[in-house]
């Protein structure tokens, strides 16, 4: 029945997680962000948490923060349109300053991104003199340009040891900085920010789910407690996550982290089993096929980086890409 939508090829890709009558209430708007896309030289870039529809349907690049970031520079376009949420957008920008950058909702938050300001990084300079500061992507370009350099959850342990010092200030995620901890002899200052999508984890939540799927492989997100982590399987970057299902092609797989991951890679992946004890993300939804089109219409929200953070946050991006 595809071919009676307006954007048919877009629809195979998605076929085995969206039915034919719920795609009806998208078709129109995927082909008009398919157009839209063409008339204004725009790419998207989406994260591995947008829905299908978005991931599958009108993405051009997707990925993990990292593999964002590293595209965003390779990009061959006018316009650069963030299926993710605002520092994703902010980095885009840091890296592509002629390039228009459009966020289809400016309230797409994060909670680490909310929980540091550089005031608090001043304090933190103050209290451990010389000791570099690696901010975590997920914060606004005015943390980054209070930093040294960035790391993603997919290069954080590289970028720590890249240093080549003792001690670190690692922030603002406490959980990804003590799961790094565990696999680093250098020591870690971190900040008590947390995911409000994975600290909800427990590791009696992946107990239980061994005794009731056995032969599950468990895959959690660094930026759950530790306790998550070391019960888990193996633990990686969302980009990481997808490569591990990919290329082993376990039985029966669950992902401890935002929902869309399953729904994504499922498409991909389907003789394997996802078990999904998922959290979403509510940033990460604001983001829709209604507000895309919205935005490359309108051409709005410009995201805009403030000039005195431009520079400084910039660098602390590029040292980290140069890694
Ligand atoms: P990665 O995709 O870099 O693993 O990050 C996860 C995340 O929480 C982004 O918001
Ligand atoms: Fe932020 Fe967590 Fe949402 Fe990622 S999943 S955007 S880290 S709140």
């Amino acid at each position: 029945m595809s071919h009676a939508f307006a954007a048919p090829l877009a629809y195979e890709r998605v076929a085995s997680v969206i039915p034919p009558a719920e795609w009806a209430t998208m078709d129109d708007d995927v082909a008009a962000i398919l157009r839209l896309k063409r008339e204004r030289r725009a790419v998207i870039l989406a994260h591995n948490y947008q829905t299908p529809e978005i991931f599958h349907g009108v993405a051009d690049i997707v990925g993990d923060s990292l593999a964002l970031a590293r595209e965003a520079v390779r990009v061959d376009a006018d316009v650069i349109l963030l299926a993710g949420v605002h520092f994703m957008a902010e980095t885009a920008k840091l890296l592509n300053p002629e390039k228009t950058v459009l966020i289809p909702d400016t309230r797409a938050g994060c909670s680490l991104a909310e929980s540091i300001t550089p005031a608090d990084i001043a304090l933190l300079r103050a209290t451990h003199p010389g000791v570099p500061v690696v901010a975590y992507v997920n914060t606004s370009a005015a943390v980054k340009a209070a930093s040294d350099i960035c790391c993603t959850s997919g290069n954080a342990k590289r970028v720590v040891e890249s240093l080549g010092v003792p001690r670190v200030i690692m922030l603002p995620d406490e959980y990804l900085a003590q799961n790094v901890a565990r696999e680093t002899d250098v020591q870690i200052i971190a900040w008590a920010g947390h995911c409000e999508v994975h600290e909800r984890f427990t590791a009696d939540e992946i107990h239980e789910l061994r005794a009731s799927h056995p032969g599950v492989i468990i895959l959690a997100h660094p930026e759950c407690p530790p306790d998550v982590v070391a019960a888990a399987d193996f633990s990686g970057s969302t980009a990481v996550m997808a490569d591990y299902v990919t290329t082993k092609q376990p039985a029966r797989v669950a992902l401890i982290t935002e929902c869309s991951m399953s729904d994504n890679i499922a498409v991909l992946n389907p003789r394997v089993e996802f078990v999904r004890p998922c959290n979403l993300c509510p940033h990460m939804k604001r983001i829709n096929l209604k507000n895309i089109r919205s935005a490359l219409e309108n051409m709005e929200t410009q995201v805009e980086i403030p000039m005195e953070y431009f520079a400084p946050a910039r660098r602390a991006v590029e040292r980290m890409l140069a890694i």
